[in-house]
C-alpha cells in the first residue's frame, strides 16, 4: 500500500490511512531501514521495549551522512537526547517536579491573564499567534525566573532550534540560522547559570544546578541543552494542543456546550482532545539489535517510527475511536499522547495544566468567542507536530 506522509490530504486527515495500515500493514516499511508502527498494542509494547532506544544523535548522523555533533544546533540536541537516555534523566525530572502543582497552576493562570490583557480589547485575533504560542514560552520564562524579553526573542530562537526535528533535511541556510540561534541561546543560558551559581533562587535553573542523586550531578552543558530544549519541546506541542482543543470544541458545539454546562469535565475534555488530535503525533526509536516483529525482520540500527495518534484511534484500544467525546468512559487503555514508559513526556503535567487553564480562562473572559469556518482551518505541513497554521477568532 502506498503512503505519502507529506501530502496535504494525509496531514489534514491521517486517520483513514492509519486505519488501513493497522488493518493491512501494521509494520510498514517507509523506506529501507525505516519502519512505521501503527497499532496501539504494538506502539505501547515497543515504547517499553529494551530492543529499541532513543538514539537521536545516531539518527541525525545517519540522515545527514556525517558527524553532526560539530554543528552547534545538533550538539545541543545530542547532549539532551544522550542525557534523556541515561539514568541521570531522573535529575531533570526531580528539578522539574520541585514546584507544587498548585503553584504551577497559579503561575500559568497569571501568565494567561497577563497575555489576554494585551489583546482582549481588540475584538478579534489569531489565537495561535497572540495566545497559544507565547503562553508556554512565558510560563517557562517564569519558571526559570528570566524576563520574556530580557535579551532574546525566545519564540523565534526556539522555532529555529526545532528545525532539525522536521522530516526534511536542513538546507545550508537553515543550518546556519539554526546554529546562530543555538549559539545565542547557549551564551544566554551560560550567563544565567553563572548568575544563579552566585545567587541561587527557587527557580528551575537553580534547581538543576543543585540537583543531585546517588552522587550524580548534571554538567553545565547538559543543563544548558536541557534549558533550551524545555522551550523547544514545550512550546510547539502545547501551543498546538491548545488550538487543537479549541478547534474540536467549536467543531463539535454540543461538546462545548456540555463542557460549559459541566466545567468539571475540563480535564476529560483536554485528555480527549489530546487523544483525538495528538499534537505530538509521532515519536521514533532506533533498533539496538536485529529482531522479528509481527513477521517482519527489523535490523540493528533501523529507525522505528511509532505513530502515537494512530494508536490513539485504534478500535482495539478505544470504543468508537473516531468520536470526539469528552465524557468518554474511562477505559483500561490510556491515550499515548504523552508517550509511555521510560521516555514519557517530562512536561505532561505542565502541558496539560497550560491547556486546561487557557481554555477555562478564554471561555470565562470571552463568553462570545467565535471561530469562523472552523471546519476549514489549515494544518501546518509537518508530520512531527499536529497543529494549525492559525486560529482566527472573534468575540
Ligand atoms: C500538551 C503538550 C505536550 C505534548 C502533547 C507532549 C508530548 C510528548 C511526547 C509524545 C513525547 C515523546 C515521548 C517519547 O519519545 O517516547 C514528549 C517528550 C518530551 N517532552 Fe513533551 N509534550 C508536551 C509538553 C511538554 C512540555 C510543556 C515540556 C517541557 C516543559 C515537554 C518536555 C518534553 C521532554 C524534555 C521530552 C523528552 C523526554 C525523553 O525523551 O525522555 N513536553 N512529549
Amino acid at each position: 500500500m502506498q503512503l505519502d506522509l507529506q501530502s496535504p490530504e494525509f496531514i489534514a486527515n491521517p486517520y483513514p490511512a492509519y486505519a488501513r495500515l493497522r488493518e493491512q500493514a501494521p509494520v510498514y516499511q517507509l523506506e529501507p531501514g525505516v519502519w512505521l508502527i501503527t497499532r496501539y498494542h504494538d506502539v505501547e509494547h515497543l515504547l517499553k521495549s529494551p530492543l529499541l532506544n532513543k538514539d537521536v544523535p545516531s539518527m541525525f548522523n545517519q540522515r545527514y551522512g556525517r558527524n553532526m555533533n560539530d554543528e552547534p544546533v545538533f550538539r545541543i540536541h545530542n547532549n539532551l537526547w544522550t542525557l534523556m537516555d541515561s539514568p541521570r534523566r531522573k535529575l531533570v525530572v526531580k528539578a522539574l517536579n520541585a514546584r507544587k502543582i498548585s503553584e504551577v497552576r497559579a503561575l500559568v493562570q497569571r501568565s494567561a491573564e497577563q497575555l489576554m490583557d494585551k489583546w482582549i480589547g481588540c475584538g478579534q485575533a489569531d489565537l495561535m499567534n497572540v495566545f497559544a504560542c507565547p503562553l508556554p514560552v512565558l510560563v517557562i520564562c517564569n519558571m526559570l525566573d528570566i524576563e520574556l524579553e530580557q535579551s532574546l526573542d525566545f519564540l523565534a530562537e526556539t522555532k529555529l532550534m526545532v528545525k532539525p526535528g522536521e522530516p526534511n533535511l536542513l538546507t545550508a541556510a537553515e543550518l546556519n540560522d539554526a546554529n546562530a540561534a543555538a549559539l545565542r541561546l547557549e551564551e544566554f543560558f551560560r550567563e544565567i547559570c553563572r548568575q544563579r551559581r552566585k545567587q541561587p533562587g527557587d527557580d528551575l535553573v537553580s534547581q538543576l544546578l543543585v540537583a543531585e542523586e546517588d552522587g550524580e550531578r548534571l554538567s553545565e552543558d547538559e543543563i544548558i541543552s536541557n534549558l533550551i530544549i524545555l522551550f523547544a519541546a514545550g512550546y510547539g506541542t502545547t501551543a498546538n494542543a491548545l488550538c487543537n482543543t479549541l478547534r474540536l470544541l467549536f467543531l463539535y458545539p454540543e461538546q462545548r456546550e456540555l463542557l460549559i454546562a459541566k466545567p468539571g469535565l475540563l480535564s476529560c475534555a483536554v485528555e480527549e482532545s489530546l487523544r483525538f488530535n495528538s499534537s505530538a503525533p509521532i515519536t521514533f526509536r532506533t533498533a539496538m539489535e536485529s529482531f522479528e516483529f509481527n513477521g517482519v525482520q527489523i535490523a540493528s540500527g533501523d529507525a522505528v517510527y511509532l505513530a502515537l495518534d494512530s494508536a490513539n484511534h485504534d478500535p482495539e484500544a478505544f470504543v468508537d475511536p473516531d468520536r470526539f467525546w469528552i465524557e468518554r468512559p474511562q477505559t483500561l487503555k490510556k491515550s499515548l499522547a504523552f508517550g509511555h514508559g521510560s521516555h514519557y513526556c517530562l512536561g505532561a503535567k505542565l502541558g496539560t495544566i497550560e491547556v486546561e487553564v487557557a481554555v477555562e480562562t478564554l471561555f470565562r473572559r470571552l463568553p462570545n468567542l467565535t471561530i469562523d469556518n472552523v471546519d476549514q482551518l489549515k494544518w501546518e505541513q509537518t508530520w512531527v507536530l499536529r497543529g494549525l497554521k492559525s486560529l482566527p477568532a472573534r468575540w
